[in-house]
């Protein structure tokens, strides 16, 4: 269990982790998603040891990690969401330089080396300059990288950015068979859908804080049901608003065109009964249903910017 308590980090004054708690159990591929500036990489940075928090703990089962720097670093391997430049450095000497971090000889970093290039696809590129690697195979070589010293915790920040949608589906693959191998696989993504394909929980980050956290099923239900309902009408689109409007549930209306986007607070069933109301009073609808997987909405409501009212974007 990785367990985070009250992790808090300014930058020059500016709040970038806000009393940050969060629990994965271990075994876990966890998806960690928030928009730019969140505080992920912050967080992960952290996690890692890579820079210090302000305040707050981490602890792995009962290691208090600040206190065990040398412990932190056997348990958690890391992916940095950005490469440096290593001028003229091949791929193989890359990852016996890591390895020698890690305290690791040159002949066992070889061997642990071309079975990691095996797992991630780039067997063969051992005498290859890393600088003329694409993009792609750089973040490859990365996460082989990451796993040299074969860490319990991998933490990975936007791994799959940049990615083809067949390396994607790639490195999706990956990261389950670490799942299986028993790692506790942390990764950040600005885009929930794709983490909800593969991750098992997910934790919600917004302005350094987490704002939702559960089950990949509870989180999606959650940010779906906060998504508007979008209801495109061919007739009547007076006596759809009418009706809108008398609805409890409907906390904000917006028109566009012919579309209407409803706040609503109902479950399906609500969902569904109110599309029978609208039907039976004669509106022709064309189309009717939330949008899927948008966490936009999610973040407005979680973070109150969101005015309360009504609102018509044109005249009805
Ligand atoms: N080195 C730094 N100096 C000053 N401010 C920083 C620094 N690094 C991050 N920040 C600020 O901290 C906040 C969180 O940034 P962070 O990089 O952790 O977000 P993120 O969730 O990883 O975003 P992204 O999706 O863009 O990668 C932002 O407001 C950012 O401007
Ligand atoms: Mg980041």
């Amino acid at each position: 269990m990785l367990k985070i308590k009250d992790l808090c980090k300014q930058y020059s004054g500016r709040q970038a982790l806000d009393s940050l708690n969060l629990e994965i159990p271990t075994g876990e591929l966890f998806g960690f998603v928030g928009p730019n500036g969140a505080g992920k990489t912050t967080a992960m940075k952290i996690m890692a040891g890579l820079l210090r928090a302000d305040s707050g703990e981490i602890y792995i089962d009962d290691i208090k990690l600040f206190e065990d720097y040398n412990r932190l670093k056997e348990l958690i391997g890391y992916m940095p969401d950005f490469f440096g430049v290593y001028d003229n450095l091949k791929v193989m000497e890359y990852l016996e330089f890591y390895g020698s971090a890690y305290g690791i000889d040159t002949r066992s970093a070889q061997k642990i080396g071309r079975e990691l290039l095996g797992m991630v696809g780039l067997d063969g590129r051992e005498d290859q300059a890393v600088d003329s690697l694409s993009r792609g195979m750089k973040q490859r070589l990365c996460l082989a990288r990451a796993m040299i010293h074969d860490p319990q915790y991998l933490i990975l920040d936007e791994p799959a950015s940049g990615l083809d949608p067949r390396s994607r589906h790639e490195f999706k693959e990956i990261l389950k068979n670490l799942q299986a191998l028993g790692k506790t696989v942390i990764i950040s993504s600005h885009i929930l859908m794709e983490l909800a394909e593969i991750c098992s929980s997910i934790g919600v980050i917004e302005h350094g804080k987490i704002i939702l956290q559960g089950s990949i099923e509870d989180i999606l239900s959650a940010v779906d049901s906060s998504n508007p309902l979008m209801i495109q009408v061919y007739a009547h689109l007076d006596r759809a608003v009418g009706i809108l409007k008398e609805e409890q549930a409907v906390s904000r209306l917006t028109v566009q065109g012919s579309h209407i986007l409803a706040y609503f607070e109902g479950g399906r069933e609500e969902e569904a009964r109110l599309l029978k109301r609208l039907v039976d009073q004669g509106v022709l609808v064309q189309s009717y249903g939330r949008e899927k997987g948008s966490l936009e909405s999610l973040f407005l409501k979680i973070t109150g910017s969101e005015e309360a009212g009504y609102e018509a974007e044109s005249s009805i």
